[in-house]
């Protein structure tokens, strides 16, 4: 197959990375990839909303900023900073002319949140489901092009890059190749531009709010093309996440039901992180989860709890649907008891370097949403800048790719490339260990990453290197197995990970700045 454009992943930023396309150029062909045959994406799981200043009278661009800065501490880039918000109101009238529908007052006006790290209410919303009315409608809009081709069930397995060897300075990609899992069949797609929105890594971790999907696909086809990655030692973990058993999906709960004023409280059911930090339960997620933590390991408990009893059934119930239906999942209602909560793998706030235009650091491919580094976040992403970041940021990929799209190339395949695409059509179960090896990766991954245990990165590297060979083997014997392809992209990324300074004490600026 050939398009003027490929984009894997079907969350909020490839979704709207397709519709700002075809807008601009109707003509313009677009397929997406989507592994999930259910359209399964973090977007669809994401209740907060998207931060923007909505309401001058009240908000300012600078504290919007300011709020970005302080909670990324002060590690963020600050014109990609700016550009977000100052770009962030009509990301939300994109959003709105696409249909979807955000919570209105009796006027007509936009009712605005308040979530942790947020000077000001701006937390533009539909009731705690926003993402999955954002994905819906979105959806929607895609199914009315008759350009663009939402293919799902297909898994990417690699970009088609030249070899360096050939062209000895520039990188270029050319598309990719993969397996329809449907048919059991490898497809490749040649584009003259590639985009990477394949969401984040939350599967490396024990616990994560991240459905299955999250395992790092698209940053670790990127790693192994070699593009550059920045800011992968910073992970968010969500502090409110339904206390679950390990390596499992975690259940959110969103952090707008304490910008609601629900409390956190440990087994005293005491209000304990105003010990550590003056907003208390308002603090940025990493300050919450570090003080969670801190307390868990003090009481030896499991979790600590979250208290939203005191807002009320028929509050709790109309503008906290998806919490009350979360909280059902483990027999509980939040109006009558208290959550048992514990943080949770929830975002990457590094990724792909890319600048403004989510152009990477190979030609034509780019990057957007989780799996794009573009300096936003820095040591931790504010509450609800993910969304609105996948927004604005696809209309500059989908621009550049326009103004572009008379030098992109399309070639043949390499002879690299045609070698990597001789596997088995087999779809055996995937061999027995393999699933142990990434409980072991999952284990040592947050020890690392949320504990802050101390471990020796050559003997984390070296195991590393050992499950990849074990991986490498199955894969070269198996190579359509999703299984098998999901450990061997999250094992590429964890390598990667851990070559970035993780001890957090270490104020080390070891990251490409400004570079992609
Ligand atoms: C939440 O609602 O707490 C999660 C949304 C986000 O990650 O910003």
């Amino acid at each position: 197959m050939e398009t003027d454009v490929l984009i894997i992943g079907s969350g909020v930023s490839g979704l709207s990375c397709a519709l700002n396309l075809v807008k601009k150029d109707p003509n313009c062909k677009v397929i997406i990839l989507d592994k999930s045959l259910e359209g399964e994406c973090n977007t669809r799981h994401a209740q907060g909303g998207l931060a923007a200043v909505m309401d001058p009278s009240r908000d300012d661009f600078f504290f919007h900023y300011q709020d970005t800065m302080e909670a990324g501490r002060y590690k963020s880039f600050p014109h990609v900073v700016k550009y977000l918000v100052e770009n962030a109101p009509s990301g939300i009238q994109d959003l709105s002319n696409w249909g979807v529908g955000f919570d209105r007052d009796s006027k007509g006006g936009l009712v605005l949140g308040l979530e942790g790290g947020h000077s000001q209410p701006r937390i533009v919303h539909y009731k705690d489901c926003t993402g999955s009315e954002i994905h819906q409608k979105l959806l929607l809009q895609i199914k009315q092009h008759p350009n663009i081709h939402l293919l799902k069930g297909t898994f990417t397995i690699d970009l088609i890059t030249n070899d360096l060897e050939e062209k000895a300075n520039q990188k270029v990609c050319f598309g990719a190749w993969g397996v329809d899992l449907t048919k059991n069949e490898v497809f490749r797609i040649f584009s003259g531009a590639t985009v990477l929105a394949t969401g984040g890594t939350g599967w490396m971790f024990e616990k994560t709010t991240n459905p299955s999907i999250a395992t790092g696909d698209g940053l670790a086809m990127a790693i192994r093309a070699g593009a550059r990655t920045r800011d992968l030692n910073h992970y968010q973990f969500h502090p409110t996440a339904i206390h679950q058993k390990k390596n499992d999906r975690a259940l959110l709960i969103t952090e707008a039901l304490r910008g609601a004023g629900a409390h956190i409280v440990n087994y005293q059911l005491e209000r304990f992180l105003f010990n550590g930090d003056s907003r208390g339960e308002l603090a940025t997620r990493d300050v919450v989860t570090h003080l969670i933590q801190e307390e868990m390991q003090k009481s030896g408990m499991p979790n600590v709890y979250l208290d939203a009893r005191h807002l009320g059934k028929e509050k709790l119930e109309s503008r906290f649907p998806q919490v009350v239906l979360n909280c059902s999942q483990i027999g509980l209602h939040p109006a009558e008891d208290l959550i048992p909560i514990a943080p949770a793998a929830h975002y990457q706030c590094g990724g792909i370097s890319v600048d403004l235009n989510g152009l990477s650091s190979i030609a034509q491919l780019y990057a957007l949403g989780e799996c794009a580094g573009t300096g936003l976040h820095g040591a931790n992403r504010l509450a609800s800048n993910s969304l609105i970041e996948g927004v604005v940021f696809a209309k500059n990929v989908a621009l550049t790719i326009l103004s572009a799209q008379n030098q992109t190339q399309i070639i043949g395949p390499t002879q690299k490339e045609n070698n990597q695409i001789q596997g088995k059509l087999d779809r055996r179960e995937c061999p027995v260990g393999i699933d142990n090896l990434l409980n072991q990766l999952k284990t040592e991954m947050s020890a690392i990453m949320l504990r802050s245990e101390n471990y020796q990165r050559g003997v984390l590297g070296a195991k590393i290197m050992e499950w990849k060979k074990l991986v490498d083997n199955a894969f070269q014997k198996n190579k359509f197995n999703q299984k098998i392809l999901e450990i061997r992209n999250l094992l590429d990324v964890a390598e990667k990970v851990i070559d970035f300074p993780l001890n957090k004490n270490m104020d080390v600026e070891y990251h490409e700045n400004f570079q992609v």
